[in-house]
């Protein structure tokens, strides 16, 4: 196992810094991928601050400007991978270029500490790809658990995912893909205002045209009068998170940006099973 967060090792104990991977082969040079939570500086937890001060080189991604300005005076190597987005680039190119670019600093040896915003494992291809590739090349490499967007939104909203269970999509996968879900669970659909985007623009907010085939389908699931939520997370403390409570057939009619998410909430539950339930009992 990954020993990057051995609570037994000392600071400066190579292996607490991650110097040693899953197979006991250690090398110089090793990631750990962390998360900055969506507001600025109070989501971020005490061990992920640590490691964004302590790296010998910092990758970061946020959206941001104030949280760019904490993150750039936490540690003078921190270097933003933003420029590695321009107009009409592919997302499978820019989350390429990412990764190449953390992989080429934990190979020159340094621990590197690559820092997304949210939830560095929610949605964020180039995380990923990175722990794995460099563990394939024998490099210690780990993830650090943070806040996403759907903790951001469970909080907000005062949503309880145990209460009817709850799916969570990317919004082009979801049409693509015709993914089967249970209308009576809570359904939350990521990147909307992306939808079919295969390259970034600035500014860019989901067509009109795709999302009415998006409202289309749900409206297969649900009634036109079925309230579905617009979120957004604020991302700073003082201010408040954007709620958009609108039924399901005026969906189409909104501009929803690319940091908005789509919280649908479940249908009436479904009917409970009494021959199961009488199982239960007996057993
Ligand atoms: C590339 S994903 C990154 C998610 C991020 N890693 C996280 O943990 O939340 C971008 C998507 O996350 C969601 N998202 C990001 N910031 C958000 C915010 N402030 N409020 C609501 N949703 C947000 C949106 O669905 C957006 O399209």
């Amino acid at each position: 196992m990954d020993s990057g967060r051995s609570g037994r090792t000392s600071k400066s104990d190579p292996r607490r810094d991650g110097r040693r991977n899953g197979a006991g082969v250690s090398r110089p040079g090793s990631l750990v991928v962390v998360g900055t939570g969506i507001s600025l500086v109070g989501q971020t937890t005490l061990e992920t601050l640590a490691r964004l001060e302590r790296a010998e080189k910092l990758f970061y991604l946020v959206t941001a400007p104030t949280t760019e300005a904490w993150i750039r005076g936490l540690n003078p190597t921190a270097e933003s991978l933003g420029d590695c987005y321009a107009d009409g680039k592919s997302r499978y190119k820019i989350y390429q270029e990412m990764t190449a670019r953390i992989l080429s600093a934990v190979r020159s040896g340094l621990q590197v500490c690559a820092a997304f915003y949210g939830h560095p494992g929610v949605f964020v291809s180039a995380s990923h790809a990175a722990i794995r590739r460099a563990r394939r090349e024998g490099f210690a490499a780990c993830m650090l658990p943070a806040v996403s967007a759907e903790d951001c939104l469970v909080a907000d909203l005062g949503v309880d995912p145990g209460e009817d269970g709850c799916q969570s999509y990317e919004a082009t996968d979801f049409l693509i893909s015709r993914r089967r879900f249970d209308p009576t669970s809570a359904l939350i659909l990521w990147q909307v205002g992306v939808l079919g985007e295969t390259s970034v623009r600035k500014g860019m907010a989901c067509r009109p045209e795709r999302l009415a085939v998006l409202t289309a389908v749900l409206r297969r699931h649900y009634p036109p009068r079925h309230r579905v939520v617009l979120y957004e997370a604020a991302e700073f403390p003082t201010c408040d998170p954007v709620i958009k409570r609108i039924p399901l057939a005026r969906l189409s009619q909104q501009t929803v940006w690319p940091m908005t998410t789509l919280y649908v909430p479940p249908k009436p539950s479904r009917v409970v099973d009494a021959r199961i339930m009488r199982w239960l009992d007996q057993t």
